[in-house]
């Protein structure tokens, strides 16, 4: 059995441990908090607040309009892009900061289908992929004649022939956190002809990624998980160098032809010139104050390769997992069922374990008892674990007071089966 005070020493020789500090979690450690939910929102760097309020009352506040140049603003998109670019394997200039998960996936499958060989009828994903993408890709695959096609993990290989037009999958799946071999199922989709998207909502700032290595065509990411960039952050699309040159070559443009993604927009022309390179990609006028906040995030992560990066991250990232499952197998009486890969290597930062009873309910239970997980219909109990603030001795406390919970029955109790808006 593993005890409490493994933990402690587990963290005590952990090299990420100081990380937590740049975190506001001072209130959650007051309250007994456990916060298992970065996979969903990022927690608070704890120096945000003051960046933000700094760009609000000098550079808003004082600069007004005149800081759209003097503050750099209007390059923040480009900035932050290429700040999350050194996390994903990409190149500066290949990155753009804009918009939400969902647009940059509308953009990229659009520009993915303009790209791909002619005469190809379908995109293909998964059915337990977010289903943001699937809703996008449905749009889309109606508005170019085509059929999405949804299958299970298992059956994406018999999908690889010359019908794909694009495979479009997020690395690590938001459910089951599964994650893909970025490399082999890219060269598996090229070997067949096709285009392959992916969605790194679950795996920017969380595992390594290598888009360049792995030969990806496009990518699209969250600013608000494991990039700590607050409610709702902008999001970013990343594109290969080889089809931004097309795109310059052929003047493609993207459908959401906004004034900033212009290849002069101060030049007020009634006509659409779309800009060169990935800058293409942008639409309308940057969110200033959350792109602050989401700096502010990638920066904090950053920040971590004094100490490692994202290969320190990862080495931890797989540990607490492996932590959390193997306290959860030992109170195996409780009767969970853990759904997330045994394996580290097809495993992103997260736990889905599935109970019986009512998952909700035992979700609700649990958070009343302070650990902060969610729930995801209809039977996922979904703990994110980001090094970067999570403690040995966190996991061990999360899966003590889930047993407190189970055997005390007190998820039965009928206040825990209201359904919240937000599960
Ligand atoms: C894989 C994936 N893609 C996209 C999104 C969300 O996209 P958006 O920020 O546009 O709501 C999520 C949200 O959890 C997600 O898990």
């Amino acid at each position: 059995m593993i005890t409490r005070d493994d933990c402690v020493q587990r963290d005590a020789a952990d090299p990420l441990a100081a990380m937590r500090d740049q975190f506001a979690m001072g209130q959650a450690d007051r309250d007994g908090l456990i916060y298992l939910d970065g996979n969903s929102l990022g927690a608070l760097p704890k120096h945000a607040t003051i960046h933000v309020m700094r760009v609000m009352e000098e550079e808003w506040g004082r600069g007004l309009i005149r800081s759209w140049n003097t503050a750099g603003w209007i390059d923040l998109p480009q900035r932050i892009g290429d700040k999350i670019a050194t996390l994903i394997g990409a190149a500066a200039g290949e990155v753009i900061v804009a918009d939400s998960t969902s647009i940059n996936m509308f953009k990229a499958l659009t520009a993915a289908i303009a790209v791909a060989s002619p005469g190809r009828t379908r995109i293909v994903s998964e059915r337990t992929n977010f289903p943001t993408d699937l809703y996008i890709a449905d749009t889309i695959a109606r508005e170019h004649g085509m059929e999405l096609a949804l299958v299970d993990e298992r059956e994406i290989g018999a999908q690889l022939d010359d019908r794909l037009a694009v495979l479009m999958l997020t690395h690590v799946n938001y459910r089951t956190g599964l994650m893909h071999s970025m490399r082999e199922v890219t060269r598996a989709a090229h070997q067949a002809g096709a285009i392959m998207v992916w969605d790194l909502a679950h795996s920017a700032g969380a595992v390594p990624v290598d888009l360049q290595d792995a030969g990806a065509d496009f990518a699209v990411g969250c600013g608000y998980k494991y990039l700590n960039g607050g409610p709702g952050a902008p999001a970013f699309i990343w594109v290969h160098p080889n089809h931004l040159a097309r795109m310059d070559r052929d003047g493609w443009r993207q459908p959401l032809s906004g004034w900033l993604g212009h290849a002069q927009p101060f030049a007020f022309t009634p006509e659409y010139l779309p800009a060169n390179g990935i800058r293409r990609f942008v639409c309308g006028t940057p969110p200033v104050l959350s792109l602050a906040a989401l700096e502010f995030g990638v920066d904090t992560v950053l920040s971590a390769n004094k100490v490692g990066g994202i290969n320190a991250i990862r080495y931890k990232s797989i540990a607490l997992t492996e932590l959390f499952m193997t306290l959860v197998d030992e109170r195996a009486a409780l009767g969970f069922t853990i759904v997330t890969p045994r394996q580290s290597e097809t495993r992103g930062s997260q736990v889905s374990i599935a109970h019986a009873g009512d998952g909700y309910a035992i979700m609700q239970a649990l958070i009343a008892r302070g650990v902060i997980g969610d729930f995801r219909a209809p039977d996922i109990l979904r703990f994110g674990f980001t090094p970067l603030y999570t403690r040995f001795a966190d996991v061990w406390d999360a899966v003590d007071r889930l047993s407190q919970v189970m055997t005390s029955e007190e998820w039965k109790e009928p206040r825990f089966s209201i359904r919240a808006a937000v599960t």
